[in-house]
């Protein structure tokens, strides 16, 4: 990969034109002899963010989500949070990503699991969303806006396109106290594309941009056992392949292994909350 490449936020995440062929190969393959998968069996390719999965349902369950529910996922990666929420609870979820191979990967795999009328996928940035003003029930982001330095436009963006009274669902990864983070981080390989701000910061931002604040927890001791877990575990190699190594390159385990130590050193924490949307008069309900 080359300098300008490494250093995008497309470039980072491995983005290329081939990505959407070479995933549908491996997805058929691994999951050929049964037909089907569910969003459970690819869990560890597509739920990209600390926890996994686990940490997808977690969130979920602090919302009350139904099958009329209009979600919008920020930041939407390869889909598997948007595919989860519209798998579990039948509402429609759009995802909207910078990458547009992510974009193209998401529709694919939706195809491939009978989603695609419950999941929509559009590439643009988050500070500029293709949706008309308060259009979503829930805004949904999980381990998007490290790579985001503008916070204020971030989410102003995202209170413009949620109805009033409407929440915002978040899982990101903060700034913590312990001094300045190792690199190659998963969402960064060099500190120029990393914009962690503190937990008091973004509640800052955030109640500057319309919000009040319902949840608010350091999730980082859960985030740290985790990763704990994850690599004393040997990947069986049926599973290798369906990886964010896969997409990601072959520098991912250090990615990880420095995230972790970021986390046990306090240099980064992790942060789980919901907000609702206060309409101009200060008001919540
Ligand atoms: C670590 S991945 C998380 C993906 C997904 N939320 C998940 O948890 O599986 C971060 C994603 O955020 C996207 N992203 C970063 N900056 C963005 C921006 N300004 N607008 C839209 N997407 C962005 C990246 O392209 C990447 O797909």
């Amino acid at each position: 990969m080359d300098f300008d490449k490494k250093n995008s936020v497309v470039g980072h995440y491995g983005g290329s034109e081939e990505l959407e062929t070479r995933l549908e190969e491996l997805l058929r393959n691994a999951t050929f002899s049964r037909g089907s998968f569910s969003p459970n069996d690819i869990a560890g390719l597509d739920q990209f963010h600390v926890g996994g999965i686990s940490a997808t349902a977690e969130l979920a369950e602090l919302l009350a989500i139904s099958s009329k529910s209009r979600v919008l996922d920020v930041g939407s990666g390869l889909g598997g949070p948007s595919r989860y929420l519209a798998y579990r609870f039948g509402c429609h979820v759009s995802g909207v990503d910078l990458s547009d191979s992510y974009c193209r990967a998401a529709k694919m795999i939706a195809r491939l699991m009978n989603l695609e009328d419950e999941v929509s996928y559009y590439t643009a940035d988050a500070r500029a969303l293709p949706f008309e003003n308060e259009t979503f029930d829930i805004v949904w982001t999980q381990h998007a806006s490290m790579n985001i330095e503008d916070k204020s436009g971030l989410y102003r963006e995202v209170a413009r396109v949620l109805k009033r009274g409407g929440y915002l669902a978040l899982y990101d990864i903060v700034q913590s106290k312990g001094g300045p983070l190792h690199f190659p981080v998963p969402w960064a390989r060099e500190p120029g594309l990393s914009h962690l701000r503190t937990p008091e910061e973004m509640l800052q931002v955030l109640t500057q941009s319309g919000f009040e604040s319902h949840i608010w927890e350091d999730v980082s001791s859960v985030a740290l056992n985790w990763l704990k877990t994850r690599s004393l575990d040997p990947v069986p190699p049926e599973k290798a392949a369906l990886s964010q190594r896969t997409v990601m390159g072959d520098d991912f385990p250090i990615m990880i292994s420095n995230f972790r130590q970021n986390l046990e050193e306090d240099r980064c924490g992790v942060l789980q909350a919901v907000l609702q949307r206060c309409d101009q008069t200060g008001g919540c309900r």
